[in-house]
Order: structure tokens, then C-alpha cells, then sequence
């Protein structure tokens, strides 16, 4: 059986030299791969109704990540995000009916979080632990199981960012223990963790007891970027029944089939030949780690694709380390003033290790920088979300915005963490936060 119904397909039609009278406009022509990119002609299936060669590809995904069911989306795990807060809303929903629905989330949350929940209308409630910063929300499995027995009303799932940015991994397997001791569902963003499924030591949130996830698999695996996942664990398979619809509710009628190609081809070498990759690769990249550590650089984060440098030690924000190493020709993922973040995959190759290497040889240590970024504020919370995203807004410089309650809380990629939330105050504290990371201006409330 092929691994890779949707690229055969794909392939067989280029090959028969049919008359393109469909979209898209560009008929095959132009390059960037534009032969490929075809559409849901006959025979090429329906992302949201799959019954042919989608299906059966998704198929194969999910048996490859273990999970129940497995989608796929061509807009990345914005989209995912999306739907899997319909869908535990719904299942909320059907459960019982409750005054106010909400979610319990780490509050490190990528902004996609929020923009579902201003569409859903879906309120949440902010997991802060003592040590969180603003990238990272270490949450502690007793303090969770403490936090869920002390409610009244329940989430309708706890929500977690693992990894992070930075590369923290959270406790997945207790903290699943912990909700489901509560009968509570735990909904992992997994952007960043595509390909913990396929380390020798299994660390995907599905296989550590999640409910449902998305990966970026473009973030990760060797997909084009837009390339995703939404897994629903088998033992969550209630939350399976409406899920193309979810995916449907929220995404592009046109789904880019180069993206479903690079998904479908994505499973052949999953299957074939990438779990050995990791394993050659990983040990690489954990020398290269502990030689940087030797030579005095702070590292963060325990993921195992990532090499997350705290420079400040050395003498160098996070920002100056990025453009020494731009300078030498390596661009990084993401700066700050406290990180560097490199994102390193098999494809980066022992050549590509050896180059960060050198680069790092040249860098000269300087006098240790002792500036450590402010408390994470805690701003107040004056209305919902939803409420404050439907509100008019105004721009505004951030030093004007003192007082004010943030409208929109969109905030520059990467890691695009929002400081203040939609519907929070902006604080003396916020505006503190928002300077170190550089955030001159916001949309409030009007
Ligand atoms: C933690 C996290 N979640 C979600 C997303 C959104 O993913 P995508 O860009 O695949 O839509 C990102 C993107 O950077 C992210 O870092």
C-alpha cells in the first residue's frame, strides 16, 4: 500500500496531461512548485469531507503519531488551535449546562489561544505559578491537582504551551493524570513538538496522555510552512465526531494542496528513514550543547531540537548573540533581550552544527550583563476577551496607553506572547514588560 495516496494522485494528474479548466489562475504555470498546486478537482478529495485519498492519508498520519484521529490543516496549528477549543466547547456543551464556560491555560499562551477564544467567546482563567515568565509557565502537577479540586466550576479543559518557545517541556504525563483524576481534558499546544513522537524516548503529548494536540509540522518535520496537525487521542474520540467541521468553521475554502502534498509525503519519510535521522542527529546536537556549556554559555530548555542560548552571562543580550551570528551567516528563529533561539532539525546536518560551532568560536566574552527583565505583571481583568476584541479600537503609543485596556493583543512574531491580554488594564507593571521586550505601541479599547 502506498504511503502517499495525495502525491500519487497529484503526480498521475500531471502526467495526463489534462486541460486545467479549474483553479487555480495560474494553471500549472509560473514556478514555486505551481505545478502541483492543484485544487479539490474529482478524484483530489475534500479536506473537510474526506472519504478518498485525504482520508486515507490522515489515516496514515494518525497511525504514525498513535493517535485516535489525526487532520490535517494547510493553515498551521493556528487553525488546529482554533478547532480544538470548538470542539472542547461543544463538548462542554453537550455535558451539561453551565453558567460560564471557560478554559484554564499556562499563561505563556501563543496569541492564537486568544484569538479563538474572542471568536468563541470562550473566557479564560490564567494558570500563573510563582516561577512563570513571560515565555515560560513551568506548571506544577500538585499545584494543578490543588488549583482543580479548589474549584467550583470546572475548565472545560487546562490548556498547556509544551514546548515553548524557549524549548521548556511541561510535565505532560502527571499533569494528564492530574485532569483526568479531576475529569477534566488536557489540550496541549504542541507547535513546537511535532517530532517527539518519533524520539527513542516517545515524548509527544498524545502518547503522555493529551486529549488533543496540534503541531506545527512545518515547524519541525520537513513540511512547507502552513503544514499541520490536529491529533485527538484515542481514548478522547467523543471529541472526533465533529472535527472537520470545527476545522471547516474556521479555515480557507481553497486549501493548498502543495501543503497536503508535503503533509502526504511527510508520512513516507516518517515511516522510512526519520526516526534514524533523530537518533544520529539528537546526540549531535547534545555535544555541540554541552561544548557551549563548558565554554560558559547559559542554555535553556530541555527540547531536543532546539539551542536556546541566555547570553546575558556571556556579556550579550539575546538580540546582540542573533545578529553576531546573522553577521556570520546564521539567522536564528527568535531573539529577546535575555534569549537566542535556534531551531535545529536533522536537516540542519552535522556541516550546519559545525558552522554554529565556529561561529561561537568567535565570539568574544564580555564583562557579564547582570539585567534581569521585569517581574511578568499581572494585569487586571475588566472584561472578556471577546468582548474586548469587538470593542472599537484606537492605536496607541505605549506610553499612552496607561490605564487603558488593551483591545487587541496582537504582538510581532515571534513568539507573539501577548503581555497584557484583550481585556485586561494596561499597568504600570505591563508597560514596564512591554518596554524591555520592545512593544512601543498597542491597540485599546477605545
Ligand atoms: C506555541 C505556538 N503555538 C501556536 C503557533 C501557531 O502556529 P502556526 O504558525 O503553525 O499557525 C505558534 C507559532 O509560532 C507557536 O509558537
Amino acid at each position: 500500500m502506498s504511503l502517499t495516496p495525495i502525491c500519487d494522485f497529484v503526480n498521475k494528474y500531471l502526467r495526463s496531461g489534462t486541460l486545467r479548466a479549474h483553479m487555480p489562475g495560474h494553471k500549472g504555470l509560473g514556478g514555486f512548485g505551481a505545478e502541483a498546486d492543484i485544487t479539490e478537482i474529482a478524484g483530489a478529495d475534500e479536506l473537510y469531507e474526506p472519504e478518498g485519498i485525504i482520508r486515507e492519508s490522515e489515516k496514515i498520519a494518525a497511525r504514525l503519531f498513535g493517535a485516535g484521529k489525526t487532520l490535517y490543516s494547510a493553515e498551521g496549528s493556528s487553525l488546529s488551535i482554533r478547532a480544538m477549543l470548538y470542539l472542547l466547547l461543544l463538548n462542554a456543551k453537550q455535558q451539561e449546562k453551565r453558567e460560564r464556560y471557560f478554559l484554564l491555560a499556562a499563561r505563556n499562551a501563543h496569541i492564537s489561544l486568544v484569538s479563538a477564544c474572542s471568536l468563541l467567546d470562550l473566557d479564560i482563567e490564567w494558570l500563573w505559578p510563582e516561577d512563570a515568565s513571560l515565555l515560560n509557565c513551568p506548571v506544577d502537577p500538585r499545584a494543578l491537582d490543588e488549583k482543580l479540586a479548589g474549584m467550583a466550576e470546572k475548565p472545560i479543559a487546562v490548556y498547556l504551551t509544551s514546548p515553548d518557545y524557549l524549548g521548556n517541556v511541561q510535565n505532560i504525563r502527571d499533569i494528564a493524570l492530574v485532569c483526568h483524576w479531576h475529569g477534566v481534558l488536557l489540550a496541549v499546544d504542541n507547535a513546537h513538538g511535532a517530532y517527539l513522537r518519533f524520539l527513542e524516548n516517545d515524548l509527544h503529548p498524545i502518547t503522555l496522555g493529551a486529549d488533543i494536540c496540534c503541531d506545527s509540522a512545518h515547524k519541525t518535520l520537513p513540511c512547507l510552512t502552513g503544514a499541520g496537525y490536529l491529533h485527538i487521542s484515542r481514548y478522547a474520540l467523543f471529541l472526533a465526531e465533529n472535527a472537520e467541521r470545527a476545522m471547516a468553521l474556521f479555515a480557507s475554502t481553497s486549501p493548498s494542496y502543495l501543503i497536503l502534498q508535503s503533509l502526504d509525503r511527510a508520512n513516507e519519510y516518517l515511516s522510512n528513514g526519520y526516526r534514524e535521522a533523530l537518533r544520529c542527529f539528537v546526540p549531535k546536537l547534545d555535544a555541540l550543547k554541552e561544548r557551549l556549556a563548558a565554554k560558559g554559555f547559559s542554555l535553556v530548555g530541555s527540547e531536543k531540537l532546539k539551542l536556546t542560548l541566555a547570553p546575558k552571562g556571556f556579556g550579550y543580550t539575546g538580540t546582540e548573540l542573533a545578529a553576531f551570528l546573522r553577521k556570520n551567516g546564521i539567522e536564528c528563529e527568535a531573539a529577546d533581550p535575555d534569549h537566542t533561539v535556534l531551531m535545529l532539525t536533522p536537516e540542519t546536518g552535522e556541516e550546519g552544527l559545525l558552522r554554529i560551532e565556529k561561529a561561537f568560536g568567535l565570539l568574544e566574552r564580555r564583562e557579564a550583563s547582570m539585567e534581569q527583565p521585569p517581574a511578568l505583571p499581572r494585569p487586571e481583568r475588566i472584561m472578556t476577551v471577546r468582548e474586548a476584541v469587538l470593542s472599537p479600537q484606537q492605536r496607541l503609543s505605549a506610553e499612552r496607553a496607561f490605564g487603558r485596556i488593551m483591545g487587541n493583543g496582537y504582538c510581532g512574531c515571534p513568539p507573539a506572547v501577548p503581555v497584557v491580554v484583550p481585556g485586561e488594564r494596561i499597568d504600570e507593571a505591563a508597560l514596564r514588560c512591554m518596554r524591555y521586550y520592545g512593544f512601543s505601541a498597542c491597540t485599546v479599547v477605545k
